[in-house]
């Protein structure tokens, strides 16, 4: 035979044809129902083309000729971002022009927008000014089994909402079969009985059969130490047994993720010569939007591409050519003590449902295998779906935004869910603490509308509000968006961990990591003109600074909308300032106070529970006596504190005598 390569000779088309998604044959009948319903509610597979098609078939229809706009909802931003860049490319536009995207700190959008893609919380932030949501002629609620907190608190928006504005379309999609109790939640009364004009006919559900090959299911035998090191191993497992195939990987956090892929490719060079390479990437929200895009690309020629993701590939994010799943069968979920009034992210369990939908990643194209990190009888006593977000969640945030919707009355809100009540009671006591609502449970004003515009968490809006009374507000707003970048400052380059220790110490604040981070930035735009040079010779993550750069930016933009001006000299020096910094940050985060223990571990003021510093932390292995925190998360079985710093008790009992009622 002639030597023709087939493949050579043709180009593969940019997209597959979205006319060959399951969801294009039910295009007419969405399209009815949608006109016809108030509600619709859309059950698919993931990958189905509920996410991308939808929209798309409402603008073509006519949904945004009178210039109003389609909503679509993600409950994370890496989705909202990279769908949106997908749909972009598909209708044939610039991103932020006809499609366009809208989270935190970030809006891609313009005047011309007609597809807007938007985290959920987001959303509920708009309604602030536009109670109504009136620029939307459709809003789609996606992923909504996930029942993240913000999910639920929008979909009880609106069904008010849709009360006031017949004329909205309304549609929830869901990967899983949750959707009656959608439909009988939007069904009901407020009173939750059944009314006569409210009947079945608001709304209807329709289900979008998704074409999926098997999948074999494959469980330990005995269950695993590590399923981070068991994970590594599997994937080097299948390379060198199974054909060809991209593999996903389901860990639970960026710092597993991180440690995974560096392993994996510590190792690559071990392959046999000759034989395939293995390209590791990792998929988390702390990414940058370009760093996540990458999974996408079809990996260089002769390479299996890893993908080591949180659970956000598990129905969020679609990723072609995955045959084979891995799953550790953990996720980090929120859990908040309302003893504590600590919120953790933990690693838990997997629901059942989450198992089904991590396995089915691996049958979009072809048949597949998934290797579950633990042993079937566990995976029997799995729960079949995880509690939701509401029932164990710091409230704080959601009751301050209800409020601020004038929603006075949060506890008779129609949740989807109704929170238990001892979680509405802490959150309601650190408000008033915080000095967010007075004794009748209203909103303070301005203090407590502010707080609910700004769009950070109560706590770090509280430090930033009271930032100029400390004459320290420029460095609490640098302090502000170094603490949200949600990905780590520092890179460690191969063999380099000397070296980038030493840089950390070159910025260290002998306070804490809060003025470290501080000096970190003030270099950054000083000394390092905002260059990559300067963050390269210091081991310093280049583009999360330039982040910080814009999301304070963007944070000043809000205080000066509401007349708080920044001075941004830099006379006084930083060392001059600490004390009025950390006093400061304790009148917004003295909910989170611990005491060090003889044993260099803390204590919460309680004293009920153990918190260790965690090793990216200044305050690892060194002494302190009494600290506030910022974030905490669970792994294994301890708690991990992060950006740390040193206060004294006296200022708990100045700023918060209320929160705690010390014993001195
Ligand atoms: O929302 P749903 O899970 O039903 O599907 P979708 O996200 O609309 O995806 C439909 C198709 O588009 C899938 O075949 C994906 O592989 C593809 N897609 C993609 O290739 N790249 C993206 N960024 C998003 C979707
Ligand atoms: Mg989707």
């Amino acid at each position: 035979m002639a030597d023709f390569d087939l493949d050579s000779s043709f180009i593969p088309a940019l997209h597959k044809p979205s006319a060959l998604l399951p969801i294009a044959k039910h295009h007419d009948s969405l399209l009815y129902l949608i006109e016809k319903n108030p509600v619709t509610i859309v059950v698919g597979q993931t990958g189905s083309g509920k996410t991308t098609q939808i929209p798309q078939f409402l603008e073509h229809a006519g949904w945004c000729s009178d210039g109003k706009i389609i909503g679509v909802t993600q409950p994370r931003r890496v989705a909202a971002t990279t769908v949106a860049i997908r749909v972009a490319e598909e209708f044939g536009c610039e991103l932020g022009k006809e499609v366009g995207y809208s989270i935190r700190f970030e809006d891609v959008t313009s005047a011309a927008t007609r597809i807007k893609f938007l985290t959920d919380g987001l959303l509920i932030r708009e309604a602030l000014v536009d109670p109504l949501l009136s620029r939307y002629s459709v809003i789609m609620v996606d992923e909504a089994h996930e029942r993240s907190i913000s999910t639920d608190i929008l979909l009880g928006l609106l069904k008010k909402i849709r009360k006031r504005r017949p004329e909205l379309r309304i549609i929830i999609s869901s990967a899983t079969l949750q959707a009656e109790d959608f439909l009988s939640f939007f069904s009901q009364s407020e009173s939750r009985e059944p009314s006569d004009d409210e009947n079945n006919e608001i709304g209807s559900i329709i289900s979008l059969e998704g074409r999926m090959y098997p999948v074999d299911i494959l469980y330990l035998e005995s269950p695993a130490e590590d399923y981070v090191e068991k994970a590594i191993s599997t994937v080097f497992d299948i390379h060198t047994k199974e054909l060809d195939g991209d593999i996903l990987v389901f860990l639970t956090g960026r710092e597993e993720i991180d440690t995974a892929v560096q392993a994996v490719g510590e190792r690559v060079p071990q392959l046999p010569p000759g034989s395939q390479s293995i390209l590791a990437l990792p998929l988390y929200a702390g990414l940058s939007t370009e760093q996540q895009m990458f999974v996408f690309d079809s990996p260089p020629e002769n390479t299996r591409k890893v993908i080591f993701s949180t659970n956000i590939a598990e129905a969020s994010v679609t990723i072609d050519g995955i045959v084979y799943v891995i799953d550790s069968g953990f996720v980090k979920l929120r859990a908040f003590d309302p003893k504590t009034g600590i919120e953790t992210l933990t690693a838990t369990p997997v629901s059942k449902a989450a198992a089904l939908q991590r396995a089915g990643r691996a049958g979009r194209t072809k048949p597949g295998k998934c290797f579950r990190l633990y042993t079937e009888k566990l995976y029997r006593v799995l729960p079949d779906a995880n509690i939701p977000e509401i029932q164990r969640s710091n409230l704080a945030p959601f009751i301050v935004q209800l409020k601020a919707l004038g929603i006075d009355n949060v506890v008779r809100f129609d949740y989807l869910t109704p929170p238990p009540a001892e979680l509405m009671i802490k959150a309601t006591e650190l408000l008033f603490s915080l000095g967010a609502l007075d004794e009748y449970a209203k909103l303070t004003k301005p203090l407590g509308m502010r707080m609910a515009e700004l769009a950070v968490e109560p706590m770090m809006a509280k430090t930033l509000l009271t930032a100029s009374s400390f004459g320290c507000l420029s460095e609490i707003l640098t302090i502000a968006a170094m603490t949200s970048l949600g990905s780590s400052i520092w890179i460690q380059r191969d063999g380099e961990k000397k070296q980038m220790e030493s840089s950390r110490r070159k910025f260290a604040a002998e306070e804490g990591d809060h003025l470290t981070l501080l000096n970190v930035y003030q270099s950054f735009i000083t000394k390092g003109k905002k260059e990559s040079k300067f963050c390269h010779e210091n081991h310093i993550n280049f583009k999360a600074l330039t982040r910080a750069v814009s999301i304070r930016a963007q944070m000043k933009r809000y205080l000066e909308r509401f007349g708080i001006t920044v001075d941004e000299s830099l006379k006084t020096s930083v060392a001059n300032k600490g004390e009025q910094i950390r006093r400061c940050l304790t009148t917004g985060y003295f909910a989170y106070a611990a005491r060090m223990q003889p044993d260099g571990s803390f204590r919460n003021v309680e004293g009920g529970t153990t918190l260790h510093a965690h090793p990216s932390s200044l305050m690892f292995n060194r002494k302190a006596d009494w600290v506030i925190f910022h974030e905490v998360m669970e792994t294994g079985s301890k708690i991990f504190i992060r950006d740390i710093s040193k206060i004294e008790k006296g200022w708990l009992l100045e700023y918060a005598s209320g929160y705690y009622q010390l014993k001195s």
